[in-house]
């Protein structure tokens, strides 16, 4: 199993979890994090960290679009392992359904 990033990370992206993950397996895109499934420990200790609630354990139901997303995308973006500057207007994205349709960005974000 693994830990996923899921929508509500999107435009959030407030990036405390990845301060806590003892094998540096986020990856950074240019307004989400995706986790690496087949690097994450299943420690379990980001899920908490994160604000907006986006991190969830593969064993929830319906994740697989989610899994999917994250495994392909930790593919290719830079990976991240310390916080950075979250989005000015964070606050204001948390919770808005759709963000995925509307603002999901492919591009890889800066790493570090
Ligand atoms: Fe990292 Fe643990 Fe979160 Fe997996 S569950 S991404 S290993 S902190
Ligand atoms: Fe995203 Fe939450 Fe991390 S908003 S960047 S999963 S702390």
């Amino acid at each position: 199993m693994t830990y996923v990033v899921t929508e509500n990370c999107i435009r959030c992206k407030y990036m405390d979890c990845v301060e806590v993950c003892p094998v540096d397996c986020f990856y950074e895109g240019e307004n989400m994090l995706v986790i690496h499934p087949d690097e994450c420990i299943d420690c379990g200790v980001c899920e908490p960290e994160c604000p907006a609630e986006a991190i969830k354990p593969d064993t929830e139901p319906d994740l697989d679009f989610w899994l999917g997303l994250n495994a392909q995308y930790a593919a290719v973006w830079p990976n991240i392992t310390t916080k950075g500057t979250p989005p000015s207007d964070a606050d204001k994205w948390d919770g808005v359904p759709g963000k995925y349709q509307r603002y999901f960005s492919p591009a890889p974000g800066a790493g570090d």
